[in-house]
Formats: C-alpha cells, structure tokens, sequence
C-alpha cells in the first residue's frame, strides 16, 4: 500500500506539512494499513511559472505537472493538509493544481482522500478546508473525512511532532481509520 501526503504550502518550516507527516505516521505506527509505505511530497519540488494559457499555448504543460500527476496514480490514496492564505488556497498549491488539472482535470484520479488543515488561528483553515473538499468531486477525489486542527501552536508539540489535543487526536484517529478501511477494501477487493 502506497500513501502519498503532502502539504498545499511551500513553507520550509510548514505546520501542515507538520500535521499531514504525524497523520501519516499514526497510520503506519498505529498499523490501519498493513504493509504501508508513506511518501510525503515537497509542493517546492513542482515550482512551475505562474499558469496563464499563453505560457500553456507557447510552452505547453511543465514536466513538473506531469510529475505530480505520475506520483498521485502510483499511489493508493492521498492524504492533504492545506495551509489558507486569505481565506483560500496557497498560490503556491493553486499553481501546482492548475498546470496538473490542463493534462487530467481529476487531478485526484478517483484516489481515496482525508482532507486536513491547521492554522495558528482559532478557525483552523476552515474556510479553505470547505473549498477543497467541495471541490474533491470535481477533482477526481473520494472524499473519506476531513478535520481542521485549530491553533496550532496550542494543539501541536512541533518538537515532538505529535498532536497533543486528546479529543483531536481521537477524532484525526477516526478519520484516518475510515480512510485507511476503505484504502484497503479498494485495493484488496
Ligand atoms: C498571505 C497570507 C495570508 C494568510 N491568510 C490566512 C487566512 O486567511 N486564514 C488563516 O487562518 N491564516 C492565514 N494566514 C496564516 C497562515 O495560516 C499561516 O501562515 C500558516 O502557517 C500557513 O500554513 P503553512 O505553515 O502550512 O504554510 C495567512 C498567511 C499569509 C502569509
């Protein structure tokens, strides 16, 4: 079983990819899944120039697009931690997704996902967490659960890299679980 999980931020030091790497983690240590690697992807390895269809119709697609594409169809589900920038997606995340959805508009490509998202404010990425997951249909995403972790600097030991939050932890654990039954029943039938 293959996992990809990946922050929609291109902050060296982000707190969701903080977040998405300790939910992978739960899931291997916890044993959801059997047999599971879990490759977490850095959005600054697809930096690509800004979208415009010009650049599109000079240049066509980056190979960085096709890239991303390639590493969500090798794997057998996704998990997402999207960072909010004024109310919405990073443009860094937005440019990344836009390139990749001119060659597969399911940029998701039917691949089970658990949406995150975590802010150091009191609303968690909500607003953008609501965006993506209404938009994960259209993207080709099956939607398995979804979860703002709010302040994260309260609720998060960036030291140790683990959620501190009991009731948290405990609803990130039932996410990932359903997550991790259905994975599993896709690929073993
Ligand atoms: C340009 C900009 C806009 C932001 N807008 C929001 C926002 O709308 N809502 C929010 O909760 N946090 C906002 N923040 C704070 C981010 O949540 C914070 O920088 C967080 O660390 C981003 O996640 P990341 O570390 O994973 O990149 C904004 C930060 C920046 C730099």
């Amino acid at each position: 079983m293959n996992l990809l999980a990946f922050a929609a931020s291109n902050s060296k030091h982000s707190i969701n990819k903080q977040l998405v790497t300790y939910a992978a983690q739960l899931i291997e240590e916890e044993g959801l899944l059997n047999e599971t690697t879990v490759q977490i992807l850095d959005l600054n390895d697809y930096e690509m120039p800004i979208y415009s269809i010009d650049r599109e119709t000079e240049g066509g697609v980056p190979v960085a697009a096709q890239n991303f594409l390639e590493e969500i169809r090798k794997s057998d589900g996704l998990l997402v931690s999207f960072a909010e920038h004024n109310g919405s997606y990073t443009a860094a995340y937005k440019n990344v997704f836009d390139w990749t959805s001119r060659i597969d508009a399911k940029v998701f490509q039917g691949k089970p996902v658990v949406m995150l998202a975590t802010s150091p404010g009191g609303r968690g990425g909500s607003t953008v967490l609501a965006t993506a997951v209404a938009a994960a249909p259209r993207a080709g995403g099956e939607l398995r659960g979804s979860l703002s972790i709010p302040s994260f600097s309260k609720n998060f030991d960036s030291e140790e890299g683990v959620l501190t939050h009991p009731e948290l932890v405990t609803a990130l654990r039932d996410v990932l679980t359903t997550f991790a039954d259905d994975t599993a029943r896709l690929s073993y039938g």
